[in-house]
């Protein structure tokens, strides 16, 4: 479904990922996994196209995205929650849900996606007339995430999900991740706890510095004995 091929990302002077690939099938759930810096944020938006690469190619479902404008790739089924929530703070759950489905196509099914991000998440549902800002920092994610849904993508990519939440709150973020996939939507998300993240997705990706260091199963991957020595120290 994706294909990311030979990626290279400048901020000016400054290299940010340096020939890096990565692939997602469709129905899959993969993690891309790092430390802080090591251009997570950058490589998923250059999928979205909100930062252009200088080189190497973004496909989406066989076709070549990186030299489209982020709406362009929005209306193919692609849709990025960002990392902080990024809410509108003042304006009620609702209207920021409904901001997710400005496109035409996704306007057209505003009711029923509505709908079905409240089955997702019932909460949202009572909490609808609600500032934003009045949420807690569980419920704003949930949010950033049904808001990322109102655009009925095929494809959800997810910048850190779980930053900074209590582990029952990280619980059920988890559990509608594998409702989201469920639901035929394929997904890629960021994090940073490589224990966490190997637990919930088919695959995983770890990116260094801006290079693809390591990639496979899921499994493997929490055995192998880098992983098991650099980031889980056993
Ligand atoms: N707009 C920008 N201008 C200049 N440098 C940037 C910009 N955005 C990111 N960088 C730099 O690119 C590198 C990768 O940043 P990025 O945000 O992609 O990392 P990350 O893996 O998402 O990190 P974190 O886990 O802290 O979110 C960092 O060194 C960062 O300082
Ligand atoms: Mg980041």
């Amino acid at each position: 479904m994706l294909c990311v091929t030979d990626l290279e990302v400048k901020y000016g002077d400054f290299q940010a990922l340096w020939g890096v690939s990565l692939e997602v099938r469709e129905g899959e759930v993969v993690c891309l996994l790092g430390p802080n810096g090591a251009g997570k944020s950058t490589l998923i938006s250059a999928v979205s196209g909100l930062v252009k690469p200088s080189k190497g190619s973004v496909e989406f479902c066989g076709e070549r995205i990186d030299t489209l404008p982020t709406h362009q790739i929005v209306t193919r089924g692609l849709s990025q929650v960002m990392e902080q929530r990024r809410l509108f703070p003042y304006l009620t759950v609702e209207k920021n849900l409904l901001l997710g489905s400005y496109q035409a196509r996704a306007r057209a099914q505003r009711a029923e996606s509505l709908k079905w991000v409240f089955e997702l998440f019932p909460m949202l549902e009572e909490r609808r007339n609600q500032m934003a800002n009045s949420l807690s920092g569980g419920e704003q994610q949930m949010v950033a995430l049904a808001r990322g849904l109102m655009s009925r993508p095929k494809f959800l990519m997810v910048d850190e999900p779980f930053l900074g939440l209590a582990p029952i709150i990280v619980q059920k973020i988890l559990d509608i991740i594998k409702k989201i996939n469920a639901a035929g939507v394929t997904v890629l998300f960021i994090e940073q706890n490589v224990q966490l993240a190997l637990g919930v997705s088919h695959r995983g990706y770890l990116l260094e510095s801006g290079r693809m260091v390591a990639a496979g199963a899921s499994r493997q991957l929490l055995e192998s004995d880098m992983v098991r020595k650099v980031y889980l120290g056993i």
